[in-house]
């Protein structure tokens, strides 16, 4: 495990998972010098390779993963980068799937940041074939390269990804939303700026009562109590955030599982 960033849920969930799968791990905590900067990130990559089975990394440039990953031939799984959070989001739709039994036109709502988790869950919403309901402010959008890609796939699997800057127009009839943090890691500098921008996509009871009925409320955490989520929504009765936060464990082993067994 080697990390950038802090980490709650993904560094106890892989520890915890891969210990409990007989295997174990060295943790290297790179949150105080950026990959790269002691030595080249393929001549980091091609040294962890002489002594360890696979690479869980957590990056602030999705770049980093794609280079280590191109020079060594053992997995190196995406830990979050600030691009991608594919971990998070398969734990997501698996938590949805558990709620609802099938996921096929399950209609979801993203409210806030298009960021890296917004990005794996449009991914996995295309694939799977969800109808995700996207609101941010306009300069704040997904990537364009992720919906491009969304666009072409949901051809087949019938999802439709869909853009918004109102909040209340993309929540409506959906049977879950989804928001996470309006800044983050790597974003530190612009946080005043975009506490002011975000305002009006705070995910608050007003907001949730004009989702479907009993919908759902989603978070990978951490949450900004105040912010992006009130404690009333964050702590309410459909709030389903733990349950992601422990399916991390769960779809993690699963990756283990088909790329070691
Ligand atoms: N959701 C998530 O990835 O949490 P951590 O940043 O605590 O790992
Ligand atoms: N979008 C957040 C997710 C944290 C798990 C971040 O990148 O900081």
């Amino acid at each position: 495990l080697i990390f950038e960033k802090p980490s709650l849920r993904t560094r106890v969930t892989f520890e915890v998972g891969i210990q409990s799968m007989g295997g174990f791990v060295v943790f290297l905590d790179h949150t105080q010098a950026r990959l790269g900067e002691r030595e080249s990130i393929p001549d980091v990559a091609r040294n962890l390779q002489c002594w360890v089975q696979g690479i869980v990394a957590r990056v602030y440039e999705q770049r980093v993963l794609e280079e280590m990953a191109q020079n060594i031939t053992i997995p190196v799984i995406n830990a979050l980068s600030d691009k991608f959070h594919p971990c998070q989001a398969l734990a997501d739709f698996f938590t949805l799937e558990e709620k609802f039994g099938a996921l096929k036109g399950l209609k979801l709502a993203y409210v806030g940041d298009g960021n890296n988790v917004c990005n794996s869950l449009i991914f996995l919403a295309a694939r799977l074939g969800v109808n995700l309901r996207i609101a941010t402010p306009a300069s704040y959008a997904p990537a364009q390269d992720v919906l491009a890609d969304a666009k072409r796939v949901a051809k087949e699997t019938r999802a439709k990804i869909e853009l918004f800057t109102n909040p209340a127009e993309a929540v409506e009839g959906t049977q879950a939303v989804y928001t996470d943090s309006w800044t983050s890691m790597g974003f530190e500098a612009e946080e005043k700026m975009r506490r002011q921008v975000f305002k009006p996509y705070q995910v608050n009871r007003k907001l949730m009562d004009q989702a479907g009925p009993g919908a759902l409320f989603m978070h990978c955490l951490p949450a900004h109590r105040g912010q992006e989520v009130t404690d009333e929504v964050l702590d309410g009765p459909t709030s389903v955030v733990l349950q992601q936060s422990e399916n991390r464990m769960y779809v993690q082993k699963a990756i283990l599982h088909a790329l070691y067994t």
